[in-house]
């Protein structure tokens, strides 16, 4: 893969994450947002977050790592010599589709952009780009630096050399790709969480378990293993004769409990009642403080793996 040169395109929580992404890789990464305070204060975040991740071995070299990123006033300068542009704008139909004809319309015809649209698909805002055929999803996890995983899904009219060039690229720059091989609302990442998510949330409706105890569950339970395991790996490990020995056991359970779930939104009351426990635990002013502490977990998570990466099934 012959990309050197990197544009953002919304450099908020998701762009600025992914431009670590591409710095540290090695890549020169050029940075637009049209908000005058993040990019004026994207160098002083950068440069404390590289030194972060330089600390925790992350990062070979903050401050060459720094000198790659360079953050520019207009869109068009950020796309010069783009061979990859990373859309970041707000999750918004109208948005990410004004955001995309102004790339179009600058980008070289030969680059490539992925979006990343936690759930959007790309033909609900690429259909009038004239090189829509070089759009696609490119959805990462936040923050982008610290969670590996990426899911490319094409529009209908998406080239498939293009998805093909981005997983090489994603692999390069140290992201683990998945492919999809069709748009779904949600892709897969928001879809399984939404499984869960709608669960939890109608558990708690019911009034089974509080907040605190549900969030303990996958804590302390399910979250350990799929720290390192999917939910098919899990199940083939938790029969004695595998994943088919697996399902003739406890299908016919999951099946009952998938019954009608989830039949309406989450209750606006409900919602209240969580948000009240919820800040009983943490106060609305300590939510930043306790995202820094989620980012730092992460870090040290991240580095652990690197030295200790999660060995593939035997056979793959
Ligand atoms: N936050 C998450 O957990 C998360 C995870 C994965 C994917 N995403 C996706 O990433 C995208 C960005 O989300 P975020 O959380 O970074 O939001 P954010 O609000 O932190 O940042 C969005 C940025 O886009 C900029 N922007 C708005 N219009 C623009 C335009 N026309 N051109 C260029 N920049 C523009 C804004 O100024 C802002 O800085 C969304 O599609 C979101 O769904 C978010």
């Amino acid at each position: 893969m012959s990309t050197r040169v990197v544009a953002i395109v919304g450099a908020g929580l998701v762009g600025s994450g992914w431009a670590i992404v591409f710095a540290r890789a090695g890549l020169t990464v050029r940075v637009y947002d049209p908000q005058p305070k993040i990019r004026d204060g994207f160098h002083a975040w950068a440069e404390t977050s590289l030194k972060e991740l330089e600390v925790a071995s992350l990062v070979v070299n903050a401050a060459d790592t720094l000198a790659r990123l360079k953050v520019f006033d207009t869109l068009e300068e950020a796309l010069e010599g783009a061979t990859y542009i990373q859309e970041s704008v707000f999750e918004r139909v109208d948005v990410k589709t004004e955001a995309c004809l102004a790339i179009d319309k600058a980008m070289d015809p030969s680059a490539m952009v992925g979006s990343s649209s936690s759930g959007i698909p790309a033909s609900a805002f690429t259909q009038a780009c004239v090189n829509r055929a070089r759009f696609m999803i490119n959805h990462p996890v936040n923050p982008p630096h610290l969670v590996p995983v990426v899911e490319l899904v094409p529009a209908p009219w998406t080239d498939p050399d293009c998805v093909a060039t981005v997983r090489e690229l994603m692999k390069e720059v140290g992201q683990v790709p998945v492919s999809l091989t069709r748009e779904v609302d949600g892709f897969v990442l928001n879809r399984l969480q939404g499984a869960l998510l709608n669960e939890a949330w109608a558990l708690y409706e019911e009034g089974y378990a509080s907040i605190k105890d549900i969030d303990a569950t996958v804590r302390e339970g399910l979250g350990l293993r799929w720290s390192f395991m999917g939910p098919f790996e899990t199940i083939d490990l938790n029969a004695p004769g595998g994943i088919a020995d697996y399902a003739e056991r406890l299908g016919p359970l999951y099946f009952g409990m998938g019954n009608g779930r989830m039949d309406h939104p989450w209750p606006h009351d409900v919602i209240a009642r969580a948000e009240a426990e919820r800040r009983l635990e943490l106060p609305a002013g300590s939510l930043a403080d306790r995202r820094a502490w989620r980012d730092g977990q992460l870090m040290k998570l991240a580095a652990f793996r690197q030295t200790h990466k999660p060995k593939r099934s035997p056979s793959s």
